[in-house]
């Protein structure tokens, strides 16, 4: 072994689960590594109640192993009909951990989401005074905006508008992709927080088109240029306590991927933490890594930090996952940044 480290037990602060015969052989690679995760509501239709969560949390807990800790934080689909009430009730319960806001057609399964976000400043209002964290997919839905400029669009003339209306609201600006969200997050006061993913500390845009289209680099928001992929890393290593990791795997079969009109999304719940131990000791920042995965998020959300602990090993010969994982009779392709990392979880104390 060439090092060891040992770090409470990470949480993703955001993930995509899915729902069907998907969601167990995707669940069984996230609780390998994490403890809790933020779910995100796109199913189709998408979890838009109390209601949807409750049996949705139920399909989630069934589909784990017996004896597996891991508790899903659930998080409500806001539209523009939400019923405030209905998520004050589900907040103060404990039953959902978050909503979350996608500008309507800004993502997969976004067109349910919310057309005019002025709309629902009233609700916003409402279940902000309750203390109800809000996820935000930050990007304009606007096609006339260059997709490279969605986010900082978005941040401008949505986010900072939004922010100055109702100044406690607590929001979570997920994958940010971008120097300016970084600065803007950065700036901002202590209700204002991001989630970083994996993949956009390790790929810009143009690993997208390196020798050809690259389906699995596809996701929204998409990568930026490499003075973006900088940013976010000085930012996540950094050890500021406003940014940590939300590793947005979003698994999609194969054949939804390699299409004429592939889908949104990489699956990067398997080696996210080897890939992100990695980084962070290639900028000589392991030991801001336990910040990133396990502690900023939690204090962030107001809940307690993991009492486990999780090893990771620095072995002498690169780690090699699985290309792809099983799903039925069809297959998801891992997230391949195109080298190899010796780092390697070994399980839960
Ligand atoms: O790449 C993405 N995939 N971005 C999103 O916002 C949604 C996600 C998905 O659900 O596949
Ligand atoms: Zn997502």
């Amino acid at each position: 072994m060439l090092k060891t480290i040992k770090i409470r037990k990470p949480d993703d602060w955001h993930l995509h689960l899915r729902d069907g015969e998907i969601l167990k052989p995707v669940l069984a690679e996230t609780i390998k590594d994490f403890r809790r995760a933020i779910i995100m509501p796109n199913l189709s239709p998408p979890i838009v109640n109390t209601r949807d969560v409750l049996s949705y949390r139920t399909r989630i807990l069934d589909a784990l192993p017996q004896g597996v800790t891991f508790e899903p934080l659930m998080t409500i689909y806001l539209t523009d009909n939400s019923d405030h009430k209905d998520i004050i009730k589900g907040y103060r319960s404990g039953l959902i951990s978050a909503v979350k806001l996608y500008p309507a057609g800004a993502t997969t399964n976004s067109e349910a989401g919310v057309t005019d976000i002025e709309k629902i400043f009233p609700l916003l209002e409402k279940i902000s005074n309750a203390g109800v964290p809000i996820c935000i997919h930050g990007e304009t839905s606007k096609d006339s905006i260059d997709i490279f400029d969605r986010e900082a669009f978005f941040i401008e003339k949505t986010l900072d508008p939004l922010r100055n209306k109702i100044p406690g609201i607590k929001i979570i600006l997920e994958h940010v992709t971008t120097k300016i969200g970084v600065d803007y997050v950065k700036a901002e006061n202590e209700n204002l927080a991001a989630t970083i993913t994996t993949h956009h500390l390790i790929i810009n845009r143009n690993h997208i088109f390196a020798g050809g289209i690259r389906p699995h680099f596809y996701c929204l928001p998409i990568a930026k240029r490499e003075s973006d992929r900088l940013a976010l890393r000085e930012a996540a290593t950094s050890g500021n306590e406003k940014f940590f990791l939300g590793t947005d795997s979003a698994p999609h079969i194969d054949p939804l991927k390699e299409n004429q009109c592939g889908c949104a999304g990489i699956f990067s719940a398997t080696n996210t933490m080897s890939y992100l131990a990695h980084v962070f000791e290639e900028e000589d920042a392991l030991k801001n890594l336990e910040k990133f995965t396990s502690i900023n998020g939690a204090i962030f959300y107001n809940m307690p930090i993991n009492k486990e602990f999780c090893v990771l090993n620095k072995h002498e010969h690169p780690i090699k996952f699985p290309d792809k994982i099983r799903v039925g009779k069809e297959f998801v392709t891992l997230f391949n940044p195109g080298f190899l990392s010796n780092w390697c979880t070994e399980g839960t104390i």
